[in-house]
């Protein structure tokens, strides 16, 4: 007998038709959101779950799973959704795919940054709504990045690649992250030992790492009066990072020039006391929604779920 998948969310047809061979699926083609109490029912005849961001595996959630379920495969590299500790606790293996969405993610940073800098939402809204009627040099004035220093918080695999996309415009690198990278994946980036002093550094700061309880908040009142006057925030990463109440602040004040944000505190929906601010260039959390990325996603995740239930140690193992 194949073991039974569990696939919350509706995933490319190329995941699904992988899935239905190997395994014995339930899909969720009409992408239904699963209530808490739904998700913990669909999970008890399973062995294993093929999850998103979107469902909450609490540490309540995982004490009412099934001892059958022998693996959480995250269709994801943020994992903040899944309470490792409890699922360790449990036995039950937890995994991510990590490297398939840097590309894609990276792509979204950089359309954030030049969307923040250059006023793209507050000219696009003039345009689609007939109001643009006007036109002189003095006219939607941005911010030029070229040149310019770009700031990455987390230098993991998408602040990498993001950081290489930046020095296609010709702008400075400089990183905070745990650790100092080797000079090959540095290449020439400069290195902060803490957050304050690439705060202070950077034009640009984009957001690469993970949220977690260290990193919760950390972009608050305080971080944004270490920032440069006039510089512009990119969250690609999660919405949990920044204070959104200081960050709209820091945006009417005019200490920041502008925010380029993908992630919000409440998803979905976002926050409407930034989208209300007309110096925000706004996205719904995609930063991984390319066809390609998707496929990528579900396959890395059950390539996890394939070494699982074949006795091996599964690639993206996270607990
Ligand atoms: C991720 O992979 O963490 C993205 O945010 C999509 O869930």
């Amino acid at each position: 007998m194949k073991p039974v998948v569990l696939v919350t969310r509706r995933l490319t047809d190329a995941v699904h038709e992988r899935v239905s061979r190997d395994y014995d699926a339930i899909l969720n083609p009409e992408d239904r959101v699963f209530t808490r109490d739904e998700l913990i029912e669909a999970c008890q005849s399973v062995d294993a779950v093929l999850p998103c961001h979107s469902e909450i595996f609490s540490a309540e959630v995982i004490a009412r799973l099934p001892a059958r379920l022998k693996v959480i495969a995250n269709h994801s590299v943020g994992v903040d959704h899944v309470d490792l500790a409890a699922a360790k606790a449990r036995g039950i293996v937890v995994t991510n795919t990590p490297d398939v969405l840097s590309d894609a993610t990276a792509e979204i940073a950089i359309l954030c940054m030049l969307g923040a800098a250059r006023r793209g939402s507050e000219g696009d809204r003039m345009v689609r709504e007939g109001r643009w009627t006007f036109w002189s040099p003095a006219f939607m004035v941005g911010r030029q990045v070229s040149g310019k220093r770009f700031g990455v918080v987390g230098m993991g695999r998408v602040g990498q690649v993001t950081a290489e996309r930046a020095r296609g415009f010709g702008m400075e690198i400089h990183y905070h992250n745990r650790r100092r990278l080797e000079p090959a994946l540095e290449k020439g980036a400069i290195f902060h030992e803490t957050l304050e002093s690439l705060l202070g550094a950077a034009d640009v700061v984009s957001l690469h790492c993970p949220s977690t309880s260290d990193t919760t908040g950390m972009m608050n009142d305080a971080a944004f009066a270490r920032m440069k006057p006039g510089a512009i925030l990119v969250n690609t990463a999660r919405g949990a990072l920044v204070d959104e109440e200081a960050l709209v602040r820091a945006l009417t004040s005019g200490r920041l020039f502008a925010a380029g944000l993908d992630v919000f505190r409440t998803e979905p929906g976002g926050n409407p006391a930034l989208a209300a601010l007309d110096n925000v260039f706004l996205l719904p959390h995609i930063g991984s929604a390319t066809t390609e990325t998707r496929d990528a996603m579900g396959f890395r995740a059950l390539d996890n779920i394939d070494a699982v239930f074949a006795g091996r140690e599964p690639g993206d193992r996270v607990a």
